[in-house]
Formats: C-alpha cells, structure tokens, sequence
C-alpha cells in the first residue's frame, strides 16, 4: 500500500497524538522531529509497537535530524513552548517565533513541495511568520485553530440541548484566541436555528465557554494545554487535504481582501482540498458577529505587529 508521509515537528502532547492518530489509521507514514531526540524516538516506538495490536504498518521515525522527513506531502508544527495558568496564547510569541523560523527552514529543506499546517501558537501569527519564512504560496500554509475551537462550541451545545453532534452545524471564525466568534446566525440543530432553541443569555453562556474552553483546560492540567482534540483537529485538516475531500472547515489563512481583511492569518471557513486552501468561503454574518469579527482581526493585528517588532521577515 502507497502511504503518505506527514512530518511532525515536536513530539509533545499535540505533535505525538497527531502522529499516534495517523498510524492508527495505516494510510500514512510519519518522521516526528524533535529538539529532544530520545523523546522522539522513544514516542515513535511506542507507537509503531501499537501498531502491531491494529495490523497498521505505517512506519513511524523519531529523531532531532530533520533528514527522515524527506519527501514529506504535509508537515505540522508544533514545536514549542505551550501555556501553564494565567498565561494568554500571546505570551508565548518571542519564543516560539525563533522554534518556528528555525522549524520551517529545515522542512524546506527536505519537503519544499510539503503543505504546512500550524499549530504552534500564537497560531495566526505563527501561521503568517511561517508563510513569511517558507516562500510557499498561500495556499500550502494554514493553521488549524477554528477546528477545535469549533468542536468545543458543539461539544457545549451538545451538552445544553441533549442532542448528537451528527445534528448540530456549526463554526467558529477568528483568531484563536479569546476574540474568537460563534457564528449563532448560522448554527443550526436539526433544520432548527439555535435562536429557537435557547435564549440569548443561555447562547451567551455557550459563546464564553467556548472562548475559554482551552484556559479551563489548562486550568485543569496545570502543566500544559489541550491535546487530544487538538490532534484530531489537526487529522481533520489533514485528512481533508490528503484525500481531496473538499470540506469547508475555518482555517487561519492569508487574508487579501476577503471579509475586508488585508495582511494578516485569520481563522476563516476554508475548502480544503489537494491544493490546500482552494478557496476562502464568504458566508453572511450578522451585525453582532461583524463587530466581533472585527475585534478579532484588531487582536491578531496587534499580535503579528509585535511579532514583527521581534523578528525580521
Ligand atoms: P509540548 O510542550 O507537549 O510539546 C512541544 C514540543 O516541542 C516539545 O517536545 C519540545 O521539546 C519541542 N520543541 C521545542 N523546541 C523545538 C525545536 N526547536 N525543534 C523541535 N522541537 C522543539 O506542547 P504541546 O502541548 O504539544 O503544544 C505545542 C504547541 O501547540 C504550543 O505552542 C501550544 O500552545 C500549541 N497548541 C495550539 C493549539 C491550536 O489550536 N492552535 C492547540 C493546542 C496546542
Ligand atoms: C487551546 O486552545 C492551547 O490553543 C490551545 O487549547
């Protein structure tokens, strides 16, 4: 069987449930790079030993040499520094900038053709220093942060109204980050409006978890953030690409003119398919979601404007 090989950077809580996901699945092969070499390596064992138990025979390396992602389709980021407590998405900017500039440099090396998704945060602005550094057209470099943040916002209305996630249609937009915006007008339960269904205060309720799904869990873990739905996530984007299933999924992507947004990475629905980003999706917003929009796409601004104080592109 022909797999297709992902490269993985960072072989931490996100990076290792991405590559342990894919190799459950038997249609990829994953080189999983890390500045800690034994902790790559040690990960990839354990996995390709899991294997065994599923009858998969993706191959999975570990390593710190960055020459086993060779010839990679998709290459992931997640090298770097994740949040403890108190800590905001944006504290994390000067360290993970250099983890990333360094990271996509020596992808290229072995993978130019590689699409590169981003997780890494602060993930917009490290999604736009990424395409800054690679070179790649806009359409081979994304960051996956709207996913989760929407599969949080069915997970809370999921738990308010009783009811499968096969019946809920919904999205999140936005930065990631706590700006983020539920799209209510478009929410849909079965062929019902959300507005229907819940009141404003119960849906305002929903919208805030959802922005603070990530701090409650890091609240909780205490030494790190989120990361089994975080790898899935990821598998999603992944999987849509790789097999040209052309979902519309929100994606942080190059912005030049779409929704009058200009310059930066913004999470917005996307049709991922082979090439990538094939198309950003226009869908209508209400007053309330265009004034939250644009608070977003001020924080990320402002973000990728520090970023560009702290290093030269
Ligand atoms: P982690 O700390 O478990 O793993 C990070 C790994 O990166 C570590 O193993 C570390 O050794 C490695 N690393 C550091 N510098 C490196 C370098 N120069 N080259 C290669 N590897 C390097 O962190 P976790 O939980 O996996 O999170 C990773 C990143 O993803 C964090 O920045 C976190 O905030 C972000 N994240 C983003 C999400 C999103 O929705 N965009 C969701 C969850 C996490
Ligand atoms: C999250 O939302 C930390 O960005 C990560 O869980």
């Amino acid at each position: 069987m022909r797999r297709i090989k992902v490269t993985i950077v960072g072989a931490g809580n996100v990076g290792a449930t991405v590559a342990n996901i894919l190799a459950l699945k038997g249609m990829f092969d994953v080189a999983m790079v890390d500045i800690d070499r034994d902790l790559a390596k040690g990960k990839s064992l354990d996995i390709q030993q899991q294997c065994a138990l599923v009858g998969s025979d993706s191959r999975v390396e570990g390593s710190n040499d960055y020459s086993i992602t060779e010839g990679s389709s998709i290459a992931v980021i997640t090298a770097g520094i994740a949040r403890k407590p108190g800590m905001k998405r944006e504290d994390l900017l000067k360290t993970n900038a250099e983890i990333v500039k360094q990271v996509i440099e020596n992808i290229r090396n072995y993978s130019p053709e590689a699409t590169i998704i981003v997780v890494t945060n602060p993930v917009d602005a490290m999604s736009y220093l990424a395409y800054k550094v690679s070179g790649l057209p806009k359409n081979k470099v994304m960051g996956m942060g709207g996913v989760l943040d929407t599969a949080r916002f069915m997970y809370f209305i999921k738990t308010k109204l009783n009811v499968s996630y096969n019946s809920i249609r919904a999205m999140v937009i936005g930065g990631h980050g706590d700006e983020m915006v539920p799209l209510i007008s478009s929410t849909y339960i079965g062929n019902k409006p959300i507005r229907s269904l819940l009141s404003e205060e119960e849906i305002n309720e929903i919208v805030i978890k959802t922005q603070q799904g990530g701090a409650e869990i890091v609240s909780l873990l205490k030494t790190g953030s989120a990361y089994y739905a975080p790898g899935m996530s990821v598998v999603r984007m992944i999987e849509s690409i790789v097999f040209d299933k052309k979902e519309i999924l929100p994606c942080s992507v190059m912005c030049e003119g779409e929704y009058g947004i200009n310059d930066i990475f913004f999470g917005l629905p996307i049709k991922l398919g082979k090439n990538g980003v094939e198309e950003i999706v226009e869908v209508e917003l209400d007053s309330k979601e265009k004034e939250m929009l644009s608070k977003s796409v001020e924080s990320v601004k402002s973000t990728i404007k520090l970023l560009k104080e702290l290093i030269t592109l």
